[in-house]
């Protein structure tokens, strides 16, 4: 098992060590230097790629909130409606689905219960599914009418790190694959030659793990850690709040910065950790703002931004700086750190980082 985990301490951090390359792969050759997307697996027509009027994603914890940042950048660039469900709502709560919908469906596996279940309730209702899945020839690519296969390779730590950022990025690549497919956008080229990029930005940020696992040894002494974010930040938010929860077992929760006042800041007392995402541009002076009210109950703040962005450091307790990439892509980027972050925290507390009490890798029954 030693050799397996290349030198690593844990099959976890070989894993997000793992991610530039995984990243590259899942690239692969399918993005041309103008833009455009070859996808092996999806096989839409300019027709019935047309008749997409919504789109549904369906999946399970982190894969879920790989849908999020999905529904976050699909909506804001190809104009569609993007529900994003958890499956065993989605299953259980007759969802309005038809043929004009797709169906998108996350899973590492392929096997989760709830997520097949899902992916079958959408067809039955006339959907077509696209999959996202790390596993070759698993149920979900099986019975789904195009698959877009992530090459994060085995990933053996329960909490799923590469996984997760491929899964995002093959979200990137639909897009760029939708747009063109249904006519050209202007903003494809652009957005090619910045996701050819991420694998680099990414070895960057994995540069700061001295300083990350410094900050989680701060972080591990407390059993209360909030998350806050708006826009994306906020779905990167909820899968840094998941990591930390399964691995350290520190009651992380996230929330949509703006919903701050509406109840967790009761919780927040002299030396609560907040850990503030502020990545998005257009949004920054608002997660100031929400910075300043935690500050003034006293929480200890973490800034995760963008290089240049100082004037933040003035408000926070700490900051860690991202390498500069546009918002709409600072996700695949800033889920790093907190994956690091999860992890030291749980290593410091003594945790089984590769196998969390309680949780599964696969969850195959409902
Ligand atoms: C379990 C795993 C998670 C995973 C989820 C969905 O809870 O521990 O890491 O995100 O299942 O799994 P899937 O294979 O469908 O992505």
């Amino acid at each position: 098992q030693a050799a397996e985990k290349g030198g690593y301490a844990h099959f976890m951090l070989k894993e997000i060590h793992e991610q530039p390359r995984a990243l590259r792969d899942t690239l692969g050759g399918r993005l041309q230097p103008d833009g455009r997307v070859k996808l092996e697996g999806v096989n839409m027509t300019p027709e019935t790629a047309a008749y997409i009027e919504k789109i549904a994603v369906i999946a399970c914890g982190t894969a879920h909130y790989a849908g999020m940042v999905g529904k976050y950048l699909m909506e804001k660039l190809l104009r569609l409606p993007v529900e994003d469900d958890i499956a065993s709502e989605f299953r259980y709560r007759d969802p309005i689905i038809n043929e004009k919908t797709l169906g998108l469906v996350i899973s590492q596996s392929g096997e989760t219960a709830d997520t097949l279940a899902g992916l079958r309730a959408a067809k039955k209702a006339g959907a077509q599914i696209l999959a996202i899945t790390n596993v070759v020839g698993s149920s979900v690519a099986r019975e789904a009418d195009h698959v877009i296969y992530t090459w994060a390779g085995p990933e053996i730590a329960v909490a799923s790190t590469k996984a997760y950022l491929t899964q995002v990025l093959a979200e990137y690549l639909f897009t760029l694959y939708l747009a063109e497919i249904r006519g050209g956008a202007p903003w494809a080229a652009d957005l090619g030659r910045q996701l050819r990029l991420v694998p680099d930005n990414v070895a960057e940020v994995l540069k700061a793990e001295g300083q990350i696992r410094e900050l989680a040894s701060r972080v591990a002494k407390h059993e209360h850690v909030f998350f806050i974010g708006r826009g994306m930040d906020y779905a990167v938010s909820l899968e840094g709040a998941l990591k930390l929860k399964e691995i350290s077992y520190i009651h992380a929760e996230a929330y949509a910065a703006g919903e701050l006042k509406h109840g967790t800041i009761a919780l927040i007392e002299k030396g609560t950790p907040v850990i503030a995402l502020a990545t998005q541009v257009e949004l920054l002076e608002k997660i100031i703002s929400n910075i300043k009210e935690v500050k003034a109950r006293g929480a200890w703040v973490l800034a995760l931004t963008q290089e240049g962005n100082t004037a933040i450091e003035k408000e926070v307790d700490q900051v860690l700086y991202l390498p500069v990439v546009p918002s709409l892509l600072a996700p695949m980027v800033t889920v790093v750190p907190l994956q690091l972050l999860a992890y030291y925290a749980a290593v410091a507390r003594g945790c089984d980082v590769d196998k969390p009490r309680n949780l599964a890798k696969s969850v195959t029954v409902e």
